[in-house]
């Protein structure tokens, strides 16, 4: 991967340099993922993210990466609901773009997978024709980093029954919630308290640690992509998982304790690290150099 050639403390220290303000529940998922994708963009392409960042972001990519679960909820972007996510059908534990990716009225392409495939065109084709007003990139930009996040939650990609265990009514230790906020939010919050004194930015640090350490010999592959982007094998990835760890043993009315929390925070904390990754590589495939118009 371009940009690992500084050694992973030197790039901790820096991130430490910015510590962010107090996040609300729910943000630090998205902000992990984007944190973790900046440190690894290429000169260029970092160039053309902050080009492209609005004010409210103060230059990081991780403030604004939360941005679109903020706006699903606006009149003005009520469209934009069907994007974070793609519903398969119960038991199945396979994707499939065909038959899956619609949304409830049956259009096409309306779900997260889709929605990657859209804004990384419209980032790539708005990046080689910057006269053309055609799209806004910044939003395209804010999207498309939040949804390659969506893709890698393994209940984004979710039964249709139960809306991605929405509707699975479970306990978090003594916490009346549902099992897809359990994944959103729960693991997350629990792994910050438990392992790294409520510190995201010691999570961080962590896991950019292991992205160059334990997982290292995984990584090259996570990286595999031969087109522009790949989200369709990150969905599959996530139906296996939501399968294999997210339903399990989570039955209605279950509680899920430290059995639950101990064996699934390593699957949530690399599903994190993965999507930054590849977050990283999608945005330096699309903003690598131009290449020169006179050539010669
Ligand atoms: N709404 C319906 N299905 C969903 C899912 N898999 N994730 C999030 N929200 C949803
Ligand atoms: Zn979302
Ligand atoms: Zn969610």
């Amino acid at each position: 991967m371009g940009g690992f050639e500084l050694k992973w403390f030197v790039r901790v220290a820096v991130v430490l340099m910015m510590v962010p303000e107090i996040l609300g529940w729910g943000k630090e998922g998205h902000y992990v993922i984007c944190k973790i994708a900046q440190e690894y963009l290429t000169e260029d392409a970092l160039a053309a993210v902050k080009a492209l960042l609005p004010g409210q972001a103060e230059g990081d990519l991780s403030n604004v990466c939360f941005w679109a679960d903020e706006v699903r909820h606006h009149y003005h972007y009520r469209w934009s609901a069907p994007l974070h996510y793609v519903d398969t059908p119960d038991f199945l534990c396979n994707y499939k773009y065909c038959r899956d990716c619609h949304d409830g009225h049956g259009h096409m392409d309306r779900c997260v997978t889709g929605a990657i495939y859209n804004y990384s065109m419209q980032l790539s084709q708005g990046y080689y024709d910057l006269n053309s007003e055609k799209y806004n990139l910044t939003e395209a930009l804010m999207f498309l980093s939040h949804f390659v996040g969506d893709v890698h939650q393994p209940l984004h990609v979710g039964f249709i029954g139960d809306l991605g265990g929405n509707t699975i009514v479970v306990r978090w230790y003594r916490r009346k919630t549902n099992l897809h906020h359990v994944w959103d939010t729960m693991i997350i919050e629990s792994a910050l308290k438990t392992y790294y004194k409520s510190d995201i930015m010691l999570m961080i640090q962590a896991l950019m640690k292991n992205i160059t350490d334990g997982w290292s010999d995984e990584v090259p592959s996570w990286e595999d992509c031969p087109k522009l982007v790949c989200p369709d094998p990150y969905a599959s990835e996530s139906i296996h998982l939501a399968c294999k760890f997210a339903y399990r043993n989570a039955t209605p009315g279950s509680t899920l304790t430290d059995d639950y929390f101990l064996s699934r925070r390593p699957v949530v904390e690399k599903r994190l690290a993965q999507s930054g990754v590849r977050l990283a590589e999608v945005l330096n495939r699309i903003f690598t150099k131009k290449p020169s118009v006179v050539a010669q």
